[in-house]
C-alpha cells in the first residue's frame, strides 16, 4: 500500500471522536484543506537539523507547554508568559549543558486529548468524555460534550494567532538574552531558593558581561536577540492533521503543516494502527511516547517503521515511565537502541508517569517525583552509553496551583485556589524555572559521576 495523507483510514484508529454528522466533518476538512499552511517545510527541516545535533550529543531539547490548550485560557499574555518561561529555562539549561538548547513549545495546536474512557458518568448521567477543545466542551452537559467539527476551525484560527505572536516575540527583540536573564535574576532574588540558585545565575551574568566586553553585541551576534522557537502537538485528531498535510513543492515530500514537530501518544502508538501509519509518511520530526509497557523489540520495530533511513533528527523517543519505573524499564530499551545503532533523540517526559489523585479529587504531580524521574533518566542513559538529550514538560507561564512542591512550595491545600488546567496538572512558571535550576544541578552531578566511572 502506498502512503497518502488519508491512508490511515485503512487502519484501526483509536481515540477519535464519533461525530453525529460525518458530512459536517467532511465539510470542515475541505475548508481546512484550502487554508494556508501554519508552518512551512523549510522550518520543519531546520528543526530536524537541530534535532540531529541533539541526537549526536551536541545540543539539548527543551519541549514544553500546556497539557491542553483551550479557547478560554487563550490570551496574548498567556502566550507571552509561556514563551518567556521557556526561554528562561533554555538559558539556564544552555549554561548548564554548555550546549545549544532547541526550543519546542507544546503550543499552537495542542488541542486534542486521548482519554482512558470514551464516556464519563456522574450520578445517573453518562456523557462522552471531554477530548479537548478541538472536539467538545468541558462542561458536563449533553450539549457541551457533543463532538462538534466546527471547533476545528477555531483551533486553526487560534493556532494561527498564537504562531503570529510567537514569531513576533522570537524575532522582535522580546527574546533578547539580556532581558531574559534579567527576568531570571529577578526570579532568583524573590525565590526561597535564592541562595541555591545564585551561583548559576551569577555565573550566567558574568558570562554575559564577559561577552559584552569582548564586543559581542546585538549587531555582531543577532542570536543574542532572536531565537528559533518551534511548535509541536500530539497528532491525535487525524482528520484535522490530514487536512493540513501538504506536499512541499521544493522536495516533493509530505509535511504536517499544523506544527513543526508532532508526536504520537502512548495510547495510539500501535505499530499497525492509524496514527503510526499517518506519521510514517510525514517528513517532519516525529516524537513517540514510550511508557513502561513497551518492550525493546516493539520499540525497535516502531523506530524502523517511523525512521527506516535511520535519519538523525527524525525521531524523538519520549520516555514517560514514572519515577518508580524508569530505572527498571529504561535500561533494556536504551541498550537495544544503542546496540542496534538507531539514531534517535532520547527525551524524558517526567510528567505523565507521575500523576496522582489527591483525597480531595485533584489530579496532581509532585515536583520531587518529576525531578526524580529526570535523574533516573539521565543516570540510565549515561550508564548505557547513550545521551539524555531532552526534557518534555507540561507547564505554563502563569501562577497556577496544579502541581505540588517547588521552592515556593505549593501544598495540597493550595490546589483549589488556582487550578485551571483543561486536562493534566502543569508546572507553574516558578516551578518550571525551579526545575531548570535543579536539572542544571543534576546534569553537573550526573556528568561528574560519569566521568569518574569512565576514568
Ligand atoms: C500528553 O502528552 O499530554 C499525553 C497524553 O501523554 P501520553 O501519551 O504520554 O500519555
Ligand atoms: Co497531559
Amino acid at each position: 500500500m502506498t502512503w497518502s495523507p488519508n491512508s490511515w483510514r485503512g487502519k484501526s484508529a483509536l481515540q477519535l471522536p464519533n461525530y453525529a454528522d460525518p458530512a459536517a466533518l467532511d465539510g470542515v476538512i475541505d475548508d481546512l484543506s484550502a487554508r494556508p499552511a501554519l508552518v512551512f517545510a523549510g522550518e520543519a527541516r531546520r528543526l530536524k537539523r537541530q534535532l540531529s545535533d541533539v541526537a549526536a550529543g551536541n545540543a539539548f531539547l527543551l519541549q514544553g507547554g500546556d497539557c491542553a490548550e483551550s479557547f478560554k485560557e487563550f490570551s496574548t499574555e498567556g502566550v507571552r508568559d509561556m514563551f518567556r518561561v521557556i526561554l528562561q529555562m533554555a538559558v539556564v539549561l544552555t549554561f548548564a549543558a554548555s550546549k545549544p538548547v532547541v526550543k519546542v513549545g507544546r503550543i499552537a495546536g495542542q488541542f486534542t486529548k486521548p482519554r482512558s474512557a470514551d464516556t464519563e458518568t456522574i450520578g445517573d448521567m453518562t456523557l462522552p468524555s471531554y477530548r479537548g477543545d478541538s472536539v467538545n466542551g468541558m462542561e458536563f452537559t449533553a450539549q457541551d460534550r457533543e463532538p462538534d467539527p466546527q471547533r476545528l476551525l477555531r483551533c486553526y484560527d487560534q493556532s494561527a494567532s498564537t504562531l503570529n505572536l510567537l514569531r513576533a516575540f522570537a524575532s522582535g527583540g522580546y527574546a533578547d538574552l539580556h532581558n531574559v536573564h534579567q527576568w531570571t535574576q529577578d526570579f532568583v532574588q524573590g525565590s526561597p531558593a535564592a541562595e541555591r540558585y545564585a551561583e548559576t545565575a551569577t555565573r550566567i551574568s558574568e558570562s554575559l558581561a564577559f561577552m559584552k566586553a569582548c564586543g559581542v553585541n546585538r549587531d555582531s551576534a543577532p542570536a543574542l536577540e532572536s531565537v528559533d522557537f518551534f511548535t509541536s502537538h500530539e497528532a491525535l485528531h487525524l482528520p484535522f492533521e490530514q487536512a493540513l498535510t501538504r506536499r512541499d513543492p521544493n522536495t516533493g515530500q509530505w509535511y504536517a503543516t499544523s506544527a513543526h514537530m508532532v508526536w504520537i501518544g502512548e495510547r495510539t502508538r500501535q505499530l499497525d494502527g492509524a496514527h503510526i501509519e499517518f506519521a510514517k509518511g510525514l517528513s517532519n520530526p516525529i516524537g513517540v511516547k514510550c511508557g513502561p509497557t513497551i518492550t525493546p523489540d516493539e520499540l525497535l520495530r516502531l523506530i524502523d517503521a517511523l525512521n527506516p533511513e535511520n535519519e538523525a533528527g527524525r525521531l524523538v523517543l519520549i520516555s514517560r515511565m514514572g519515577a518508580n519505573n524508569v530505572r527498571e524499564k529504561l535500561p533494556a530499551l536504551a541498550r537495544a537502541v544503542t546496540q542496534g545503532g538507531r539514531r534517535v533523540v532520547w527525551s524524558s517526559d517526567p510528567m505523565h508517569g507521575n500523576t496522582v489523585k489527591t483525597e480531595s479529587g485533584y489530579k496532581t504531580r509532585e515536583f520531587e517525583k518529576v525531578l526524580s524521574e529526570l535523574e533516573g533518566f539521565m543516570d540510565v542513559l549515561y550508564s548505557e552509553g547513550a545521551y539524555p538529550g531532552g526534557v518534555h514538560f507540561e507547564m505554563t507561564g502563569s501562577d497556577v496551583t496544579e502541581c505540588v512542591g517547588g521552592a515556593n512550595a505549593v501544598t495540597e491545600a493550595d490546589l483549589s485556589s488556582r487550578y485551571h488546567t483543561h486536562c493534566d496538572p502543569r508546572l507553574n512558571a516558578d516551578q518550571a524555572l525551579d526545575m531548570a535550576f535543579r536539572i542544571a544541578e543534576a546534569l553537573k552531578r550526573v556528568r561528574s559521576n560519569n566521568s569518574v566511572n569512565a576514568a
